[in-house]
């Protein structure tokens, strides 16, 4: 084992971040030294966003402003690539279900067949987030649905602005 600083990427379209994916963050600071979380300027699916990445990454930065050892970058291009330039050797993805797993282990495969040297590693969520996923966020917040539970605040202010006090439970 070397003494170099372990650091993690852990990649995704963060919008918005949820409570899920701050479980994994706060998680894998048990495993890396560093983690990168990676905004995607686009996703594999390039879906369409709610908040422009800018507005993800600077939600992010919010959250995690006092935390020394995350770092919060957006990225175009392959994730690969990104986490050479990041001197990360491994990637992290949550896992919440069993259906999720088809997709990430078909892009787990393609990414270390496009680097042999990453890792990925797979982590689960405390169970109360299972359920949680930016795309029903953005829809239940949408549609004036109380959200409060499942964001953190910078992004739960966010969708206030848009959507109205609904989303607070207001
Ligand atoms: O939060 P998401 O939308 O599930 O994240 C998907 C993401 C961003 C991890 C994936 O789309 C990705 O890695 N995009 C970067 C482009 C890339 O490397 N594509 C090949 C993946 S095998």
């Amino acid at each position: 084992m070397s003494d170099d600083p372990q650091v993690g990427v852990y990649p995704g379209s963060f919008d918005p971040v949820t409570f899920g994916h701050d479980d994994l963050i706060r998680r894998s600071l048990k495993i890396v030294d560093r983690i990168v979380v990676g905004v995607a300027e686009v996703s594999t699916e390039e879906k369409e966003g709610m908040f422009r990445v800018p507005e993800r990454v600077e939600i992010l930065r919010e959250v995690y402003g006092d935390l020394s050892r995350v770092e919060v970058v957006s990225f175009s291009g392959l994730l690969v690539e990104f986490a050479r330039q990041q001197d990360a050797s491994l990637i992290i993805r949550g896992l919440r279900a069993v259906s999720d797993f088809e997709y990430e282990f078909q892009m787990a495969l393609m990414n270390r067949s496009l680097w042999p040297d990453v890792e990925v590693i797979f982590m689960a969520p405390s169970n109360e987030y299972t359920f949680i996923s930016s795309t029903l966020v953005r829809e239940v917040a949408s549609l004036g649905g109380d959200v409060s539970d499942f964001v953190p605040g910078p992004a739960l202010r966010r969708l206030e602005d848009r959507f109205g006090p609904g989303v607070r439970g207001e």
